[in-house]
């Protein structure tokens, strides 16, 4: 499978008008683009799948398991209260790398909880676009034959 899915969670569809002091003034699209033009210079196509709906995520989760090798995911503010979803994630067996373009640490004592950073090989938290980028870097090295 040459195929790399990235998951964006509720609210990011709103990237570009939604809080750019803290988010950035990058669409989401944008986002998507540098990360998918990243992972076909790797030999990888990017699937891209934002959904407000929890539910929606999670059987995204369970279909990757037949469709894509790696799972890179930006769960929005899911990451900090949908054991759901990381009980979805823990299930699949490809590399995962969680992404946040702000640094959720250094921000309001509700985000300092992570559902998914136990489940997750990695996590990219408050470089912005980059993060995206060194996410692809991530699971194409992860799923280099060693
Ligand atoms: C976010 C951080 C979350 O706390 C927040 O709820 C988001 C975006 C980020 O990319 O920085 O929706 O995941």
């Amino acid at each position: 499978m040459r195929e790399i899915l990235l998951l964006s969670g509720p609210n990011l569809d709103l990237l570009g008008t939604r809080s750019p002091e803290i988010y950035g003034s990058a669409t989401l699209e944008e986002h998507v683009n540098a990360a998918r033009a990243r992972a076909e210079l790797a030999g990888y196509r990017l699937r891209h799948v934002q959904s407000n709906f929890e539910g929606e995520l999670i059987e995204t989760v369970h279909a990757a398991r037949d469709s894509s090798a790696a799972i890179i995911i930006n769960a929005g503010a899911l990451t900090h209260s949908s054991w759901a979803l990381s009980d979805a994630l823990a299930i699949f067996s490809g590399p995962k790398i969680e992404v946040h373009l702000s640094n959720p640490a250094a921000r309001e004592p509700f985000r300092h909880r992570t559902t998914l950073a136990a489940v997750v090989d990695g996590s990219l938290a408050g470089l912005g676009a980059l993060g995206y980028l060194l996410a692809v870097d991530a699971v194409v090295a992860l799923l280099a034959p060693r």
